[in-house]
């Protein structure tokens, strides 16, 4: 038998990635439906409910999200429309129709104040709009009674879009020297190695029956500095990158200084091995380099 599958937000960094790997790995087993706002705009109770009936869907990836960060600071409704009252629409609709959904959170839910990993059961305290934003979203479907997977990442990059790797590449070749922020840590994700990580939960989700946090980052712990200077080496960039701190680089929203995920979780429970961010960042770049974005 094979099962449908829903992805929301299609043409983004993670949507592009889960489309990579079901096409490579999973299209035997699964009939994904990817759409992005053109086919089916979350914030449209009616097309979601419509789109759900109508292709008789089984399981929901919702990678749609409002991620512009520091904008959501002056655009606080629509940050909230698409991250808290979409995702309402999906979880009560995951509820009536019995669909397992898979949300996507963030590590900004968090304050950055902890000194040990952060564990999906810690306390909450975001710090932005969006990170506000995201948290409520969380509780639209933990206040709720369906089978569900929310999982926080941080620091997500891709061949596609726009994303850190990508913004340090081209400024690697236009600039000499470039100062980054050395005194915020946490760890980054390959948005590809998420999207595997995804496909698990989906082949297990029988371990899931009611809604669960995760936390999933790729392996090891570094600031922004460390993973700028290592972007400049492994792509040969002469640039030479100066670590600077948050003060000294001021932007609308207030970011956590630490976001260190616990990864034990989503590990033992999936039986899942993450790859190290230095590995990860390797095959990506040879991506970028390949032009398979
Ligand atoms: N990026 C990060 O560093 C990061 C870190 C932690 C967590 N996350 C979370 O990870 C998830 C995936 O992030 P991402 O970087 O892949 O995001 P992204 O690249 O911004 O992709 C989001 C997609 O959703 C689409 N979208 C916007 N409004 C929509 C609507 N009303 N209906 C349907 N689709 C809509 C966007 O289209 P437009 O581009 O046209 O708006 C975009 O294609 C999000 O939940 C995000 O909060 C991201």
């Amino acid at each position: 038998m094979s099962y449908n599958i829903l992805v929301t937000g299609a043409k983004g960094q993670l949507g592009r990635s889960l489309r990579k790997v079901y096409e490579e790995q999973f299209k035997t087993q699964y009939e994904v439906f990817f759409t992005d706002i053109e086919e089916l705009d979350i914030t449209n109770q009616g097309a979601l409910e419509d789109f759900i009936a109508d292709n008789k869907i089984d399981i929901v990836i919702n990678a749609a999200a409002y991620t512009a960060v520091d904008k959501a600071e002056t655009d606080k409704e629509n940050a909230f429309l698409l991250n808290q009252t979409a995702v309402r629409f999906i979880a009560e609709l995951c509820q009536k129709y019995q669909i397992f959904l898979i949300h996507i959170s963030t590590d900004y839910v968090f304050d950055g104040t902890s000194t040990v990993p952060y564990t999906p059961e810690m306390t909450i305290n975001p710090l932005s709009v969006y990170g506000k934003s995201k948290a409520e979203g969380e509780r639209e479907i933990l206040e709720r009674n369906l089978r569900a997977a929310i999982v926080r990442t941080s620091w997500l990059y891709s061949p596609y879009g726009t994303n850190f790797v990508k913004t340090m590449l081209r400024l690697g070749n236009e600039k000499e020297r470039l100062n980054v922020i050395n005194d915020q840590v946490g760890a980054p994700t390959n948005a590809k190695d998420l999207a595997t990580a995804i496909f698990a939960i989906i082949n297990k989700r029988h371990l899931i029956s009611s809604p669960q946090i995760f936390h999933y980052a790729n392996e090891g712990t570094i600031s922004w500095y460390d993973f700028a200077r290592e972007i400049m080496t492994m792509s040969n960039l002469p640039c030479v990158v100066q670590p600077i701190r948050t003060e000294e680089y001021p932007t609308a929203a207030q970011r956590p200084k630490y976001s260190i995920f616990d990864l034990s979780k989503i590990k033992t429970q999936f039986a899942l091995s993450i790859p190290f961010w230095k590995d990860s960042l390797k095959r990506t770049l040879q991506e970028i380099k390949n032009n398979e974005s």
